[in-house]
């Protein structure tokens, strides 16, 4: 499943292969998105084929849902499942809270409904993602179409009277177009070099009329998992 691994897909790896450790017989997991998440999917199928692992899988996008089922995972839907044991993810940044910025991929708004519904969350990472603070990676705010400009506008007001150190928000593009989410939706996102007040932030977000959620995941993840290149991992 691996051959030769860079040191940074090795470290990936490692920590999913460690993650899926926590998946039980029976158990109802989510399935997060990235590439580090891409392992866990491989990791847990390799599980569901060699030992008969019995899961049902809830992805939080259409391409963890293709993946799952190419490695034989049975995919269900959030709503059948209802409630979730464990949700396996990436992150783009943790904080010594583990507090994270999710969404470099674009599956935020669904990572964040699925691990939310889920008794816990376990974030997969190499060591690069450890922040002191967050917000030196873009902080992604998925907005609805219609009137995304407003939303924007809406949104750099805030970022001023809450005075945030970086206030420049770009649309993620996909080459000439604005990159469309699973769910219709367009990503903000902001370059805030350093978030002060990441739970007051989270929240006032959320209040803009057109933005459905934010990357910001407060008080979600309970467990994370660290992958090296030199093939240790270690679980916190
Ligand atoms: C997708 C995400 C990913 O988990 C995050 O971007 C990390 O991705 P990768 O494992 O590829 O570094 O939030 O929306």
């Amino acid at each position: 499943m691996t051959g030769e691994l860079s040191p940074i897909d090795k470290a990936k790896f490692v920590a999913a292969k460690r993650a899926v450790d926590f998946v039980e017989d029976g158990m109802k997991v989510g399935l997060g998105t990235g590439s580090t998440a891409a392992w866990m999917v491989r990791c847990l199928g390799e599980r569901v084929r060699e030992e008969g692992l019995r899961i049902k899988g809830v992805p939080t996008s259409a391409r963890t849902a293709m993946l799952a089922r190419e490695v034989g995972i049975d995919v269900i839907s959030l709503d059948q499942a209802r409630w979730l044991d464990v949700t396996i993810d990436g992150a783009d940044e943790f904080d010594g809270e583990f507090n994270l910025i999710k969404g470099g991929g674009g599956a935020l708004l669904q990572e964040k409904i699925v691990a939310t519904a889920s008794d816990r969350m376990i974030v997969i990472t190499d060591a690069s993602k450890e922040v002191e603070t967050l917000g030196a990676f873009p902080l992604p705010v998925e907005v609805i179409p219609f009137g995304w400009q407003t939303s924007k506008a809406l949104l750099e007001e805030l970022l001023i009277s809450l005075d945030v150190m970086g206030r420049e928000t770009t649309l993620r593009m996909n080459g000439a177009v604005a990159y469309v989410t699973d769910e219709g939706n367009h990503i903000l996102d902001l370059h805030l070099n350093r978030i002060g007040n990441a739970r007051q932030l989270a929240m006032a977000l959320n209040q803009i009329p057109g933005v459905v959620e934010n990357g910001l995941f407060m008080d979600i993840c309970d467990t994370v998992v660290i992958g090296y290149g030199d093939g240790r991992v270690e679980t916190r």
